[in-house]
């Protein structure tokens, strides 16, 4: 009977309305969080399959419309808005807004100092023109595979000119395995 009385009272302190620190409710942080962890999945997913199919190059068609699409996806319908960015970009539509890129610049800082990157999340909420808003960004860190193909410093002849023809203007090669890639961003309005 004891045993039953504190067992709900420990589910009613888990799911009582709970703030984080920065004072954000932690069931959109805990949706962001999801969205950005089942877009990051679905991701590799489908460049896998399409470089297994067609090679790097089917490869970079699916960075290229798949994943703004599988980002809009991951917050249709749950009031999110997701993207990817990073501070060097190949899309320039990727390019990271103030916010994106303290917090960019802060995980970069981290990582070097030697934070383990899978530990890293940053949540806030920010007012905007009186409206408020919570921000999540959740670190995208590169991988010898398959991130390497595209991002690396030894890019095949193919890979380079079809991304060269592309983006023009792209500063997202040159990275090695263990360095920060970007991040996942999630914009959440709360009024
Ligand atoms: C087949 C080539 C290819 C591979 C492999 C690849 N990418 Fe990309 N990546 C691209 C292209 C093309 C874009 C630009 C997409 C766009 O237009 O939005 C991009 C964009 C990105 C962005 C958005 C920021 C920017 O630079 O515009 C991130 C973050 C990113 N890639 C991370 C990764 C990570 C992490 C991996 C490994 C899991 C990876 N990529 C593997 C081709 C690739």
């Amino acid at each position: 009977m004891t045993l039953k009385v504190l067992a709900m009272a420990g589910l009613i302190l888990i799911q009582g309305p709970s703030f984080g620190v920065a004072g954000e409710p932690s069931a959109d942080v805990a949706k962001a969080r999801a969205a950005v962890a089942g877009l990051g999945e679905s991701l590799k997913q489908q460049l896998m399959a399409a470089m297994g199919a067609g090679g790097p190059v089917a490869g970079i068609e699916v960075c290229r419309t798949a994943a703004p699409a599988l980002s809009q996806a991951a917050g249709e319908g749950v009031g999110l808005t997701v993207r990817r960015t990073a501070l060097k970009v190949r899309n320039p539509d990727n390019a990271p807004d103030d916010f994106e890129r303290r917090v960019l610049e802060d995980f970069a800082v981290k990582i070097a100092a030697g934070t383990p990157p899978g530990s890293l999340e940053h949540s806030e909420i920010v007012t905007r023109d009186g409206a408020r808003s919570l921000r999540f960004m959740k670190p995208v860190m590169m991988t010898e595979k398959p991130c390497a193909v595209c991002h690396g410093d030894a890019l095949a002849d193919d890979v380079r000119a079809k991304i060269s023809t592309l983006y023009p203007a792209d500063q997202a090669t040159g990275f090695n395995p263990g360095d920060l890639r970007g991040a996942f961003s999630v914009v959440q309005p709360l009024d």
